[in-house]
């Protein structure tokens, strides 16, 4: 988690020069006791909050792109003229300032007030989003700030509610971060916004011909317009002992919950598989001072998806903080003090994590007849296989426009930013999805932003230096940038997004070679 920015640079109620702005550069100062960013784009001059309504990011460290700015950290995209959150992993707006030219002066006056939102061009009789996590929540709140005043009906089953997923198997989980971080929204949040949200209740059917959904509990709840975002679930390996009371899996608060009760008391826990989540915990699980043994099939963690030389890089990172590897390795069977691997080696373990994977919910979109094939088939507004069904998130298959193929991705912004997507079409405003994937992985002190998607076929190359944390790393198909991981370098990769999103390969090539190094979150 960031903190609030402290106020710093001038007091901006006092003015400062216009001369000192430069054009798109962010300049940061306070005006009435908060602090404040100051943007000149053209001949207009923008005053914001300096902090992102995400984690507290310094939006002065941020990148100008048209009328908005967007935050270094996991890159929240807000409007200058309204400070409105554009674009998650910011659902709030930040404050936005009158500015008042005098001369050659400009001068930060009062706060803005918000502007309500006009009737949507669109208003379905009833909407119902069925899964309350970062697709389903983040598609609700959306609802309402286009001015939708229909019912809405969002339905989840797991307690409390949305929670902030990303931070379970990081801070969370090593104890640094407190449970009142958790939840997305306090419990009063959605009754304000006349939003039913019924929580410990699961959807067993969806008829897509009469538009309802069946809750387990056998109340038939009626929709004109549908989203489905049951998000994925982890992966139980079929070995012996893969149920037993010391072998956790992690997707929800209460997963996370359940390893730090065992951890409490284990001493030597094994974390099977060298995913993202798998080397999250096993970080996590170090903070706790519990020995911990990573056994992953793999050569080399995260090669598939990271390149041999970062892969590397990680595991040296988990090594120098006690992680040991067991490589090449697979698990044969689980008893109750110990992970057995194929070629005999027995690892002591009184907690073992499972990080091999998640698999999307289907079900209940295979039961109702809609199109899947490695997820819910969507097209490029998210709209599924049948009329009045929307998909977004991790079940959502989709086409990238710079990929040949639909892709599914399991990005915490991605799963936003698609639930506000689709529900703008649902009410007649939307646009063809075509953010470029974003997301984000925390190792000790190394935090890396992937831009992109790229896959275990694309050549990779490194610009900088993995050991000072100041490094790019890129991934090429045909020649083409497909994805660029940074490290120490957010301003970077959040120009090399944008660059991505225009499809502009001559702008991408210039920012590789420049380098341009950001902040580090
Ligand atoms: C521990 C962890 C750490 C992560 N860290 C990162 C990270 O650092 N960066 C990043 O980009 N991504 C991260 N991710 C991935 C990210 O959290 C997911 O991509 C994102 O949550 C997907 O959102 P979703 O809405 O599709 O699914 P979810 O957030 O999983 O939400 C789906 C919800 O639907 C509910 N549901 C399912 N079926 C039903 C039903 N039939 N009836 C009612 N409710 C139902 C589920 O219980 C769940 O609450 C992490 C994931 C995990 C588990
Ligand atoms: S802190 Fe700004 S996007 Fe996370």
């Amino acid at each position: 988690m960031g903190h609030e920015a402290e106020l710093s640079g001038p007091d901006l109620a006092n003015g400062v020069a216009v001369s000192e702005l430069a054009e798109n550069v962010p300049f940061l100062g306070h005006a009435h006791g908060e602090a404040v960013v100051l943007v000149r784009t053209g001949r207009d001059i923008h005053a914001i909050g300096a902090a992102c309504s995400h984690y507290s990011g310094p939006l002065a460290e941020g990148l100008v792109v048209g009328d908005t700015l967007r935050c270094p950290w996991h890159h929240a995209c807000f409007d200058l003229r309204t400070g409105d959150a554009l674009g998650a992993p910011a659902l709030n707006a930040i404050a936005c300032y009158e500015t008042q030219r005098r001369g050659e002066r400009v001068i930060v006056g009062a706060k803005k007030s918000r502007v309500e939102p006009q009737p949507p061009p669109n208003s379905p009789a009833k909407i119902v989003i069925v899964g309350a996590g970062a697709a389903g929540a983040a598609a609700a709140e959306q609802l309402r700030h286009h001015g939708y005043r229909g019912p809405i009906t969002l339905i989840g089953n797991e307690a409390p509610g949305p929670v902030d997923r990303p931070n379970l198997s990081k801070d969370f989980l090593a104890g640094a971060a407190p449970m009142e971080w958790i939840p997305l929204r306090i419990d009063e949040f959605y009754g304000e916004l006349g939003i039913d949200h019924l929580k410990n209740e699961t959807v067993a059917e969806l008829n897509t011909g009469n538009r309802t959904v069946t809750l387990e509990s056998g109340a038939v709840i009626p929709y004109e317009a549908l989203l489905l975002a049951t998000g994925a679930e982890p992966v139980r390996l079929p070995i012996p002992g893969a149920t037993l009371p010391h072998v956790r899996t992690l997707r929800t608060l209460a997963d996370a919950q359940g390893i730090i009760d065992v951890a409490t008391t284990a001493r030597r826990a094994v974390v099977i598989g060298s995913s993202f989540i798998g080397l999250e915990v096993a970080a996590s699980l170090r903070a706790r001072n519990l020995d911990v043994q990573v056994v992953s099939r793999d050569r080399v963690p995260l090669e598939r998806v990271l390149g041999a030389q970062l892969g590397q890089f990680v595991q040296q990172l988990h090594q120098e903080h006690g992680v040991a590897f067991q490589l090449n390795a697979t698990p044969h069977a689980i008893d109750d003090g110990a992970v057995e691997l194929e070629d005999g080696r027995k690892l002591d373990a009184d907690l073992v994590v499972l990080g091999v994977g998640v698999k999307p919910r289907v079900s209940l979109a295979e039961k109702a007849g809609l199109e899947v094939a490695n997820g819910v088939v969507v097209d490029s507004m998210l709209r599924t296989s049948a009329p009045g069904v929307w998909a977004a998130g991790d079940i959502a298959c989709y086409p990238q426009p710079f990929l040949a193929d639909p892709v599914r991705v399991e990005h915490w912004v991605v799963a936003e930013r698609q639930g506000q997507a689709a529900a703008r079409d649902m009410l007649g405003l939307g646009m063809p999805y075509a953010d470029v994937p974003f997301f984000w992985s925390q190792h000790y002190d190394v935090i890396l932003n992937y831009v992109g998607h790229a896959d275990g076929e694309a050549s990779v190359a490194i610009m900088g230096s993995l050991e000072k944390r100041d490094a790019t790393v890129v991934y090429r198909r045909d020649g083409r940038v497909a994805a660029v991981v940074t490290v120490g370098r957010d301003r970077q990769s959040l120009a090399i997004e944008a660059a991505l999103h225009r499809n502009d390969a001559p702008a991408i090539e210039a920012l590789l070679r420049s380098g341009t190094a950001g902040s580090q979150s």
